[in-house]
């Protein structure tokens, strides 16, 4: 593992063994914490964040080393210097670069021109980050992840993509609704059932949210719109009618089903209030786990695992 960009690059067992490592950085936080002494990683953020920023920060921090971010006005990513001059001078300074881009191309370019490791931490296709900590918290609430009915309601993005890689590396059964035009890309679709086909996972694709929700064991939704989608906005509301996750949706999904979120939530939209705040709602220790699995993955790129 050079570095994280897709979970699509990953073995089961790197899942697995990233969830274990995971499980010791949770435990015995005092263990690792000159695990990286004297390392430095860089964040480039071409879009807002809350807890990519700061799990990344704290983690390198509670690892022994150092994050610097970088916003948007301060690399300019490909305005202001070309990506492959970034990518090039900064492995000269640092020893990882996460980076948050509009385009998936740019992290590519990024890592393909990087001596160091180069993490997504969210592109407009993939969150690999995301979906580690999701699958992680899935089988801690849940003790397994083999066979688990895992719905996704809502958009076929970046979360998604990330999640149904995931899901079918691990043997979790996922049903998915969007509405008509909101459904993942073909090929992230191909890759996904090829990965189904060995690990047995089974994945269905439907339009209607009752269907995807039924009997559920984890309920997941994400935003309507996107970080970059904003001008969409009005149409997003309308295609997604239907498509939000509340009490009546929740109704179809098996007793004590699990409701999850990447948050940042649109509460009123995608889900309502009662929902995200309600007792199914793991949302928050889903968030927390954003830092533990992160800092797994850290410890694994970064050399910090003796
Ligand atoms: N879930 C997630 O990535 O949150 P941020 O956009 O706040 O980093
Ligand atoms: N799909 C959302 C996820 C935010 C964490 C976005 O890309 O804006």
């Amino acid at each position: 593992m050079k570095h994280f960009i897709s979970i699509s690059d990953l073995t089961k067992k790197e899942i697995e063994d990233i969830f274990s490592l995971t499980d010791e950085v949770k435990a015995k936080k005092d263990r690792f914490k000159e695990a990286l002494n004297g390392k430095s990683l860089a964040l480039i953020f071409q879009k807002p964040s809350n807890r990519t920023r700061v799990s990344f920060e704290a983690g390198m921090t509670q690892l022994g080393g150092h994050a610097i971010y970088l916003g948007p006005d301060d690399i300019k990513l490909g305005v202001r210097e070309a990506i492959k001059d970034v990518a090039k001078v900064l492995s000269g300074y640092v020893d990882g670069i996460v980076a948050r881009t509009f385009s998936h191309n740019d992290v590519l370019e990024l890592a393909q021109n990087a001596a160091v490791p180069v993490i997504n931490g969210l592109s407009d296709l993939m969150h690999p980050c995301q979906a580690m900590a999701d699958v992680y918290t899935i089988r801690e609430k849940l003790g397994g992840l083999s066979g688990i009915k895992l719905a996704f309601v809502g958009d076929g993005n970046n979360v998604l993509n990330s999640l149904l890689q995931c899901a079918v590396k691990i043997g979790i059964n996922m049903s998915i609704a969007a509405p008509k035009g909101y459904e993942p890309k073909k090929e992230i679709i191909k890759g996904a059932m090829a990965d189904a086909a060995k690990s047995g996972s089974r994945v269905f694709f439907t339009n209607d949210p009752a269907d995807a929700a039924k009997d559920a064991q984890v309920l997941y939704t994400d935003v309507w719109t996107s970080m970059g989608q904003e001008k969409e906005y009005k149409k997003r509301l309308n295609d997604f009618k239907g498509f939000q996750v509340n009490k009546k949706l929740l109704a179809f999904a098996k007793k004590g089903c699990l409701v999850m979120h990447c948050l940042p939530a649109h509460r009123g939209e995608e889900i309502t209030d009662e929902v995200l705040d309600g007792p199914n709602s793991i949302v928050i220790q889903e968030a927390e786990n954003r830092l533990h699995v992160q800092k797994a993955i850290l410890l694994k790129l970064l050399d910090g695992v003796k």
